[in-house]
């Protein structure tokens, strides 16, 4: 049998730090990445930042919907992720400066590395966050699929990359605590993942609001269904099955994968759990905020 490769050999076959933080090597440089702080946004600016697995693709595509009638009514084909791009993984080098306002975009980024401008409010950002136990098990069944992200034999494996933060992203802990310490730095609206699932119409015009984007009940109504897992899963502009094998490995799995709370109750053990949640209080515990889901 092949020797388990330790978490930190895994990581860095697949990731570099660029100030602090970690990115997929295959799919940006630190060239590029040297360019983002100095990005002029633009007052209409809406950039959806997330550590991975919280809902980004959710919230890219229910900013598209809202945002494009054309998209809402089905007479424009694009797909989500080129209305609405990353920012940080520019795969496609499109030069964002080009564009017309309302520019909208997503990433990964921390706090402190995202343009400049953001912080005189010149722009406005939505940050999504998750149960860190189901963006944990959301990641590790990713990382079997998406290419380069370096994939764990099981999740004990995945377990310590992600509670060492090496993973793509880094940890989950310094980013949500990073944001949220800076947030009134920000013109920024804070949702959680468990919200959108347990109320997704509110969810819906709350960002309506932020994006000061009005839609009749009717319109809303029609962003709220397509929104839905069932419907995102079978609408080829959301679910990323069209993405192409230098990005996903086909037949390993789904983007759109389970879109449900407390899965990770059907994967974790009662002591990884356990090792989670005592991790989870001491990165946590002073910070001022009560997070809305059941950690255990
Ligand atoms: P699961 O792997 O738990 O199913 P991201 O876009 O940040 O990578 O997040 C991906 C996660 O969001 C996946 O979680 C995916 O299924 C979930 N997701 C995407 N669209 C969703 C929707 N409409 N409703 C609920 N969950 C959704």
């Amino acid at each position: 049998m092949a020797e388990m490769e330790t978490t930190t050999e895994t990581s860095n076959k697949y990731l570099f730090k660029f100030k602090g933080f970690n990115f997929q090597k295959k799919l940006v440089t630190p060239d590029y990445l040297e360019t983002m702080e100095d990005f002029e946004t633009r007052d209409g600016d809406v950039f959806i930042i997330t550590y991975p697995k919280s809902g980004t693709l959710w919230t890219q595509h229910i900013l598209a919907l809202i945002h494009y009638e054309g998209h809402r009514n089905g007479t424009e084909n694009t797909e989500t992720r080129q209305q609405i791009p990353f920012f940080d993984y520019n795969t496609c080098n499109l030069d964002f400066t080009q564009w017309p306002s309302p520019r909208m975009f997503c990433a990964h980024l921390p706090y402190y590395l995202v343009p400049k401008t953001l912080r005189n409010q010149k722009g406005k950002i939505i940050y999504v966050y998750r149960n860190p136990k189901d963006v944990l098990v959301s990641f590790f069944h990713f990382s079997k699929v998406l290419v380069g992200l370096g994939e764990s034999p099981d999740l004990e494996h995945f377990l310590e990359r992600f509670l060492s933060g090496n993973v793509t992203a880094s940890s989950w802990f310094d980013h949500v605590r990073g944001w949220y310490m800076h947030k009134d730095e920000f013109n920024i609206l804070f949702l959680s993942y468990e919200e959108m699932i347990k109320d997704l119409r509110t969810a819906v015009l709350k960002i309506c609001n932020l994006v000061g984007k009005q839609l009749s009940d009717q319109e809303v109504d029609i962003v709220v269904d397509w929104a839905t897992f069932k419907n995102m899963k079978a609408d080829l502009r959301a679910n990323y099955e069209s993405l192409p094998e230098v990005f996903l490995k086909k037949g390993q799995g789904h983007f759109l994968r389970k879109g449900t709370t407390g899965d990770w109750k059907n994967i974790m053990t009662v002591a990884q759990s356990e090792r989670f949640d005592k991790i989870f209080q001491e990165k946590m515990k002073d910070l001022p905020y009560k997070f809305i889901w059941d950690i255990n």
